[in-house]
């Protein structure tokens, strides 16, 4: 390396340093530089508002495949009558026959069931009275044969008109409404 070199490499090292060091210097009274103000201020994205980068043109995308949500409910049955009838035959209600589980189940058949269900099951709520067509009775032979796993599926997935109540329901909101389902039934279990 010839001298020139050494010489005019060791001035731009110089001249880098001293900038650098200058704008680097804590002064309270200053501004920080900043040197990748691209980092620092990303375009903040609306959740629900188009996107021109993401896959779809969605901003909000939804969870990658199979990814579990902590705390959140992991349901192992498909939609459709076998899946209903597999959950029938594995799960059990996790909570016991008590006066809190009835009254807290009653409360929430109110709230979600009982414009189509009607008070007593029979399928005669208020939706049904302003010309909608009426679901199955609660009381008929093919409720009371559900089991409560299948019971739980039904509101968990849907079940053909009747849409999903995951969303509303919580799972052990769910097992509630259950208990109360089956006291109107009249075989509280
Ligand atoms: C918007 C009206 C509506 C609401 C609200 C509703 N259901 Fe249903 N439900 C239906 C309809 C319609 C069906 C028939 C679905 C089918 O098989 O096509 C049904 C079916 C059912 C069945 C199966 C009955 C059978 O004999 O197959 C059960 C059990 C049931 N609902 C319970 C509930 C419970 C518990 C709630 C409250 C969490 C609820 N439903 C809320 C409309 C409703």
């Amino acid at each position: 390396m010839s001298a020139r070199v050494i010489l005019f490499a060791s001035l731009t090292l110089c001249a880098v340093l001293g900038v650098g060091g200058e704008l680097l210097r804590p002064d309270p009274e200053r501004r920080n530089f900043e040197f990748f103000p691209d980092m620092a201020r990303s375009p903040a994205a609306e959740s629900q508002s188009p996107s021109s980068v993401l896959p779809g043109g969605i901003t909000h995308q939804g969870l990658p495949e199979g990814v579990v949500v902590r705390g959140g409910e992991s349901f192992r049955y498909g939609p459709g009558p076998e899946e209903a009838t597999r959950a029938g035959r594995e799960l059990v209600n996790p909570l016991e026959h008590s006066a809190e589980t009835l009254a807290r189940g009653a409360e929430l058949y109110r709230a979600f069931c009982v414009v189509c269900h009607g008070a007593d099951g029979n399928g005669g709520g208020s939706v049904v009275q302003r010309g909608m067509l009426p679901p199955p009775s609660l009381l008929g032979a093919r409720a009371r044969q559900i089991a409560d796993g299948e019971l739980y599926h039904l509101l968990t997935r849907g079940q053909g008109t009747m849409a999903s109540y995951a969303l509303q329901l919580g799972p052990l909101q769910r097992w509630q409404v259950i208990h109360h389902v089956r006291a109107l039934q009249g075989a509280t279990r």
